[in-house]
């Protein structure tokens, strides 16, 4: 029998990968899959929260009785977070959102040429950093970390940098944790309370462990 402890919270989670135009044909993106971000918006819509799902380009099923809001850039990605933001109680960030774009994007298809092509990039908005920025009392950010290396010394920095409550981190350099794989092996790191390490589990079970520390933190703040 699952908790309805999110019953009446609102929660915004973002998904998988950005895609990053060069031209009509072209595109930059990552490995990102969206199996941690939609298992967190399937485990908060069970647990009965007003759950909305802003995913990259991802061929998932959605969960049912969540709203869903496909983006493809970082760009349109940041435009969606932000207009929702203001009734969200919860934001947990699972995206993997591209931190650079290519400085132009071409109208027309790229031609193979002698050489080398040379594509500059800019950066993208921080979606978490700016969420952390307009962050009113009560609401909670949960941004996550994919590191290869320090895990919680980096996914420490990323909490304090963003403003965010708690950090989800993963070692994407293991082959059962992190990318693409239906298993997570992820530790969570808190502004007050000591960082927990969880075992190999399922992105499922993932996504409830976080969402139990959510109604900790969210009983804590009343
Ligand atoms: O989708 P799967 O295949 O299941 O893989 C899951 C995952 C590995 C993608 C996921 O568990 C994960 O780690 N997501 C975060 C990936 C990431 O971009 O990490 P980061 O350390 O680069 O970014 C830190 C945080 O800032 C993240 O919450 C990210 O969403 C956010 N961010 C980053 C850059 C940016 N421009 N805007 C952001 O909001």
């Amino acid at each position: 029998q699952v908790k309805r402890d999110l019953e009446g919270v609102s929660l915004l989670v973002t998904a998988g990968a950005t895609r990053e135009p060069i031209d009509p044909v072209r595109y930059m993106t990552n490995r990102s899959t969206g199996k941690m971000g939609y298992a967190i918006a399937e485990a908060a819509a069970t647990r009965g929260a007003s759950v909305t799902l802003i995913s990259g380009t991802n061929r998932l099923p959605v969960p049912p009785g969540v709203t869903f809001v496909p983006v493809q850039s970082a760009l349109e990605m940041y435009e969606a977070v932000m207009e929702r933001l203001p009734e969200q109680d919860v934001i947990v960030k699972a995206a993997a959102v591209a931190d650079y774009r290519p400085k132009e994007v071409y109208d027309q298809k790229l031609k193979k040429r002698d050489g080398i092509l040379t594509v500059e990039f800019v950066r993208n908005p921080d979606i978490a950093f700016e969420v952390g920025k307009r962050k009113r009392p009560g609401q909670i950010l949960v941004g996550f970390a994919a590191e290869t290396e320090h895990i919680e010394e980096y996914a420490r920095n990323k909490l304090l940098k963003k403003n965010a409550d708690m950090i989800v981190a993963n070692d994407v350099s293991q082959a059962d944790a992190g990318f693409a794989v239906d298993t997570n092996r992820v530790i969570f790191v808190f502004r007050d309370s000591p960082t927990k390490r969880l075992p190999l589990l399922s992105k499922l079970e993932v996504a409830h462990a976080i969402i139990d520390e959510i109604v900790r933190l969210r009983a804590e703040r009343k």
